[in-house]
This record gives structure tokens, C-alpha cells and sequence, in this order.
């Protein structure tokens, strides 16, 4: 019986000292596994007698019983004390700042988020968004547009041409969103409200221009649209745009063949310590061109002078990109360098909206 008492002393001692659980399982393979210990103790109760069975048949169960417990309380006790050591090592310091997603680690270039910043303006009030291709004909580009063939007009918009088709039509790269104005007018019946981004083309190239840039243009035609409602809108949308309360703008007499009259736009600014800041100030800035729609573009898209006016405005987006986001330099826009993205790019998922914010 010492035998017996010596074995299950070894045991929960064992048991009782075991660090981990996989020590644990070893143990108790080691005793009551097919060939452990106990296991082989309590196959000679086959073979003995009767009355010896009788006698060591309980103390042989009992070891067992008194090891299987054993194991089971200290399975549980290792597994209490593995999981308070998982919960102290994996505390969550909940003052730290969150960690971005990839979602947000893209950036939209500066033109993408004006362009949305333009048309939300418009969109709120009532316009729609036009488009038209880059390749344009000579005719939609010029002509129609009431730039008489050979005018020198043509000239000051420093083309891009095209080779000449097998019908000896020479394309061009269109040098202003104003073409749209005919393609809308062409298809569409007054009244109309459009604003037209786009991509525009001209041979030039320094700090403040490059050869392809960025042209917005509204153009408005119903029964009664005047020069007074150009000027609430573009000064509506100017407040809108660079996010102040007043503006003040300045119409100054101007020639566009498709317009007449026509103006250039000059908003008031501060120069003040080399930053522009609208709102204030007592400079001024040309942004952008507009007038009353000329009978002749009107007669050209089949539309009747004596019925329909309205008038029309053009500016360039990388121009007011630059001025409200203190972009001093024009051709980084287009030298898809990553730095600069990440320093002048928006987050993606700020959408512009009035209600939201244009730029937050
Ligand atoms: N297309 C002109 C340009 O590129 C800008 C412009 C001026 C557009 C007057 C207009 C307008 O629609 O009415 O220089």
C-alpha cells in the first residue's frame, strides 16, 4: 500500500507543479493514459482473487479518481490564469488615436475636388452639368462661336491642330469649353442652365499656364435672363466658392466674339505679406470672362434672338484652384508626384457639399 500511497503523492505533486497545460496533458497521459501508470495498476485487477480485489479494487479507483480530479482542477486553474494574462496584454488604450484605414490614406488631386466644389455650387442653383470631347471641330471651336474665318481672334488662342482627315477637315484640340455651348444649344431647348468643366488645350507654358489646363463655363438661356442675374449668380457663386461672406466685383468692358456685351471679372483681394485673401483688401484679380450670348451663336444653333437671350462666363479652374488653396506653381499639377499629392490632395471621403462644407 506504501507503494499505492507513494505513487499518488508523486502524482499530485506532479500535478500541482505542472506550468502550462500541454505539461499538464504529459502528465496525465503519463498516468492515466492507455499505459500510464494508474492504468496499468488497475489492469491487475483482473488477476487477482476475489477477496484481494475486494480490498485493493477501491484504492486503485480511488487513485484514479483522486488523480482525474486533480488534473481537472488544475486544468482550470492554468486556463484562469493563461486567460487574466491575455486580458493584461491585450488592454486597449482607448486615449490613443485611431489608426486610418487604406480607404482613407488615397488622396483626390486639387482639380477633382474643385471641380466638385464647382458644381455642387451650381447644382444648388438649378444647374445641370454638360460635357463634350476634347477633339473638337474647327466649326464648334470657332466658327459656330462666331469667330469670323481668318480672324485674328483664332490666332490669340494658340491651337493645337490636328493632321487633316481624308475629307481635309482639320481638327483641333479645343481651346475652351465654349464649344459645349453650342453642342448644348444644338441639343437641348431653352430654358437652359448648364456649367461645363472640361479639359482644355492651348500652346503654352511658364509657371501660371500649361498646355492642357482646366475651363469651367455656364451658360444660361431662357426668355429673360439678363445681365443682372449674371452678376447675382457669379457673385453668389463666388461668395460660395471661396467661402466668405462678401465679395465685391468689378465688370470691366472686354471683347469675346461669342458675347456681346461682353466683361472681364475682377474680384477684390488682399495682398497683404504675399497671400491672397478674398474678402478684404484693396486689389484686384481678374477670374474669369462673360457676357450677354451674341445673336449670331444663337442664330447658328437655330435658336431665335428675337425670342431667347441669356448670357455666358467662362473661367479656368486651375486658376482659382491655385488662388484658393495657395498653390503657387501650375505644373506639379500634372507631374502626378505623390509628395505633392499628399500635401495639396483632399481626402476622399470629404465629399464638397454646401450643406457639409466645400473644403473641411
Ligand atoms: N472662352 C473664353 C476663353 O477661353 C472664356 C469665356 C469668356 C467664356 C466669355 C464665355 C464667355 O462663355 O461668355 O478665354
Amino acid at each position: 500500500m506504501t507503494d499505492l500511497n507513494q505513487l499518488e503523492n508523486d502524482l499530485l505533486k506532479q500535478v500541482d507543479a505542472a506550468s502550462d497545460e500541454p505539461a499538464l496533458e504529459a502528465l496525465r497521459v503519463a498516468a492515466l493514459g492507455k499505459k500510464g501508470s494508474v492504468s496499468e495498476l488497475l489492469k491487475t485487477l483482473g488477476a487477482m482473487s476475489p477477496e484481494e480485489r475486494k480490498e485493493k479494487g477501491p484504492l486503485i479507483n480511488g487513485l484514479r479518481d483522486k488523480v482525474q480530479t486533480a488534473i481537472g482542477e488544475k486544468k482550470e486553474a492554468l486556463a484562469d490564469t493563461a486567460l487574466s494574462a491575455r486580458l493584461a496584454a491585450e488592454r486597449v488604450d482607448v486615449t490613443l488615436p485611431v489608426q486610418e484605414g487604406p480607404e482613407t490614406r488615397g488622396r483626390i488631386h486639387p482639380i477633382s475636388q474643385v471641380i466638385d466644389e464647382i458644381t455642387a455650387i451650381f447644382a444648388d442653383m438649378g444647374f445641370h452639368v454638360a460635357e463634350g470631347p476634347d477633339i473638337e471641330t474647327d466649326y464648334l471651336n470657332f466658327t459656330a462661336l462666331n469667330f469670323p474665318v481668318g480672324h485674328p481672334a483664332r490666332e490669340m488662342h494658340d491651337t493645337f491642330f490636328l493632321a487633316p482627315d481624308e475629307k481635309g477637315e482639320r481638327k483641333v484640340l479645343r481651346t475652351h469649353t465654349s464649344p459645349v455651348q453650342i453642342r448644348t444649344m444644338q441639343s437641348q431647348k431653352p430654358p437652359i442652365r448648364v456649367v461645363i468643366p472640361g479639359r482644355t488645350y492651348r500652346h503654352d507654358s511658364d509657371q501660371t499656364h500649361t498646355p492642357m489646363f482646366h475651363q469651367v463655363e455656364g451658360l444660361v438661356i431662357d426668355e429673360t435672363a439678363n445681365i443682372a442675374h449674371m452678376k447675382w449668380v457669379l457673385e453668389e457663386f463666388c461668395k460660395a466658392f471661396f467661402e466668405v461672406d462678401q465679395v465685391k466685383m468689378r465688370f470691366r468692358p472686354s471683347f469675346f466674339p461669342f458675347t456681346e456685351p461682353s466683361a472681364e471679372v475682377d474680384i477684390q483681394c488682399s495682398r497683404k505679406g504675399g497671400e491672397i485673401r478674398f474678402g478684404e483688401g484693396t486689389d484686384w484679380l481678374e477670374i474669369l470672362g462673360c457676357g450677354m450670348v451674341h445673336p449670331n451663336v444663337l442664330r447658328n444653333c437655330g435658336l431665335d434672338p428675337d425670342k431667347v437671350q441669356g448670357f455666358a462666363w467662362g473661367m479656368g479652374i486651375d486658376r482659382i484652384a491655385m488662388l484658393k488653396y495657395g498653390m503657387p506653381d501650375l505644373r506639379p499639377f500634372f507631374e502626378a508626384d505623390v509628395r505633392w499629392l499628399n500635401h495639396y490632395g483632399f481626402r476622399p471621403l470629404d465629399i464638397p457639399s454646401l450643406v457639409g462644407g466645400l473644403s473641411s
